[in-house]
């Protein structure tokens, strides 16, 4: 199959293909996603397969606004009411109790809920108003690898399978979607995003759960995303949590590193075995999935050593994805 790359002004292409139940990637304020008619049970098992997703893992159901959500949520309870007002359109997913009949098993992986996100970006709204129809929007990413930031990620992952890309240039954001589950009685951060639980908590006035531990293969997790391996390239992550520390890594031709410029200028390697976070903790999330895919692409590289941020509300996102790439492996000497 051909994968056709569409700019933004050609979404009537790439409208007219989700109608015929082709799979096509398009970009949100957070990751690109991989859009299909939700409502198409055979277009969203071709999701599966071209991801290479377990089956069990359940879609983020994408939509252009409360009113279209409303069709396929039981209740939008008042919690849900609240955020909705203050946070969307933007980076934060609702998990909400799934109208029964109303979307296909495959969507939901049999749950009783469904998570449901309405991305802060012009075209995404505009591609599902036309089709008129939600789409499913799992990272357009393989299964396993991080998620794409950028059209070309997209089309590393995925060329051949799907049947388009938009390319609405890099994401903002640049880590995934903030998950609140609002089906229990205390809302619970499921993933960390851009909006903390600090802030869902002052817009609900109540205290927020977070809880995005790693389960084992047997037990059902309540994200099942969460047992899975996540974001890693093919060479070992290393988290370095204390920038003084990268004064000790035992660096070679094979070693890659990823840090801010400041700390990076310090680091006796080749230019090429280094990869530019930025200038702060926000360019970090930005440009973290990126430099895990640069040096992923590099043959050469067999350890690749990470900058940690020290914990605090606005630094819980980063650290989540970069210590499932890493699987928890911090450096000690
Ligand atoms: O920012 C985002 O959320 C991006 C962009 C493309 O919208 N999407 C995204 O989708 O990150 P995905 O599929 O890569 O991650 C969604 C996570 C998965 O870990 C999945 O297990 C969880 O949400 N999830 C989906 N439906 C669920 C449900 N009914 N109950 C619990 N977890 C659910
Ligand atoms: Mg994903």
């Amino acid at each position: 199959m051909e994968t056709k790359i569409f700019s933004k002004e050609q979404i009537d292409e790439a409208v007219k293909l989700l109608a015929q139940g082709e799979l096509v990637a398009f970009p949100t304020e957070t990751v690109y996603g991989l859009g299909a008619i939700a409502t198409n049970e055979k277009s969203v098992k071709r999701v599966y397969a071209a991801k290479g997703r377990p089956s069990d893992n359940p879609l983020i159901v994408t939509v252009a606004d409360e009113k279209m959500m409303a069709s396929y949520a039981k209740e939008i309870p008042e919690r849900a009411q609240k955020l909705i007002k203050h946070f969307w359109p933007g980076p934060l997913t609702l998990l909400l109790f799934v109208k029964p009949g109303s979307l296909p098993k495959a969507v939901t992986g049999g749950l009783d809920t469904v998570a449901f996100r309405c991305p802060d970006d012009r075209l995404t709204h505009d591609l599902i108003a036309k089709l008129g129809s939600p789409i499913v929007g799992p990272s357009a990413n393989t299964s396993t690898k991080p998620s794409p930031t950028t059209a070309v990620h997209v089309y590393h992952d995925l060329k051949g399978k799907i049947a388009g890309i938009i390319d609405g240039g890099p994401t903002r954001v640049g880590l995934e979607s903030t998950i609140v589950d609002l089906s229990v009685a205390s809302p619970v951060v499921l993933r960390p995003g851009e909006i903390t639980p600090e802030e869902i908590s002052a817009v609900l006035g109540e205290k927020v759960l977070i809880n995005t531990g790693k389960v084992s293969d047997k037990e059902v997790p309540k994200a099942p995303g969460m047992k899975y391996r996540h974001y890693a390239p093919s060479a070992p992550v290393i988290v370095v949590d204390r920038v003084e520390d990268f004064a000790k890594v035992p660096f070679t031709n094979a070693t890659g590193v990823m840090a801010l410029a400041a700390e990076l200028a310090k680091i006796p390697l080749p230019e090429e075995n280094k990869f530019n976070l930025g200038n702060n903790l926000e360019d970090a999330d930005h440009n973290l999935f990126g430099g895990l895919r640069y040096f992923d692409d590099k043959s050469s590289i067999t350890q690749i050593y990470v900058q940690g941020f020290a914990q605090g509300e606005k630094s819980l996102a980063y650290m989540n994805r970069l210590n499932k790439a890493a699987a928890g492996h911090h450096f000690k000497y």
